[in-house]
């Protein structure tokens, strides 16, 4: 293990925390991408970057249970002090999430427990909520059901639809990612079963960046 905190990312997709996460990367470093869609735009962003990544996809495995015993076995090779989810869409089981408890971390585009699963944006809109944002949470195995770390919040404006909110919910989620990691590498952010600690400047820095917190 290296000097620094690392984190191992999971993607599927586009990427974008993902790239997040490494240009505003403070206290850690990004040491391994891993994506379960061998075409995920995150994954060659990763290769241009010079990022160790590895693909583990459905198609190379006989079940979804070979499949995530994998993912379980290529995260742990990578000895990540932290683990981030950034985009990646498949539920894991229990032994993953209690092999990396406390140190297994999601975004999720809601204000959660408003929210959980899928088509968040629209679901907002359509609920008619005034503001909407996005939540970092430590996994549980649950479908984002686990303790909440930090939110960041927007506003649902006149006029928005699924696409303007999305990306505005974006924006914040590029900035609160990397703070919550950031935060948890250096030790101010400490997972216990029941609760979320917080030390003095990460309640202090929470509050000049308008993220709210779960003291
Ligand atoms: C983000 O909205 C994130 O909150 C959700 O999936 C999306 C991933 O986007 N979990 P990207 O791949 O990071 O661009």
């Amino acid at each position: 293990m290296s000097d620094i905190p690392t984190l191992t990312v999971l993607i599927s997709g586009r990427g974008s925390n993902l790239v997040a996460l490494h240009a505003h990367a403070s206290n850690y470093r990004i040491g391994h991408v891993i994506s379960n869609t061998p075409d995920a735009l995150g994954l060659s962003w990763a290769a241009q970057a010079g990022i160790p990544h590895t693909v583990v996809a459905r198609a190379n495995y006989e079940s979804l249970t070979t499949l995530k015993a994998a993912i379980l076995e290529t995260v742990r090779l990578s000895q990540p002090d932290i683990v981030a989810l950034a985009g990646f869409m498949m539920v894991l089981n229990a032994e993953f999430t209690e092999a990396f408890k406390g140190r297994l971390i999601n975004i999720h585009p809601s204000l959660l427990p408003k929210f959980p699963g899928l088509d968040t944006h629209a679901r907002a809109l359509t609920a008619g909520e005034a503001e909407h944002g996005a939540t970092v949470h430590f996994v549980d195995a649950g479908v984002d059901t686990g303790l909440r770390i930090a939110q960041a919040v927007v506003p649902v404006l006149l006029g928005d639809d699924e696409k303007t909110l999305a990306a505005r919910t974006l924006t914040v989620e590029h900035a609160l990612y990397p703070w919550v990691a950031g935060t948890m590498a250096r030790g101010g952010i400490r997972f216990t079963p029941e609760r979320v600690y917080y030390d003095e400047q990460a309640l202090l820095e929470a509050r000049r960046l308008s993220f709210r917190v779960f003291e």
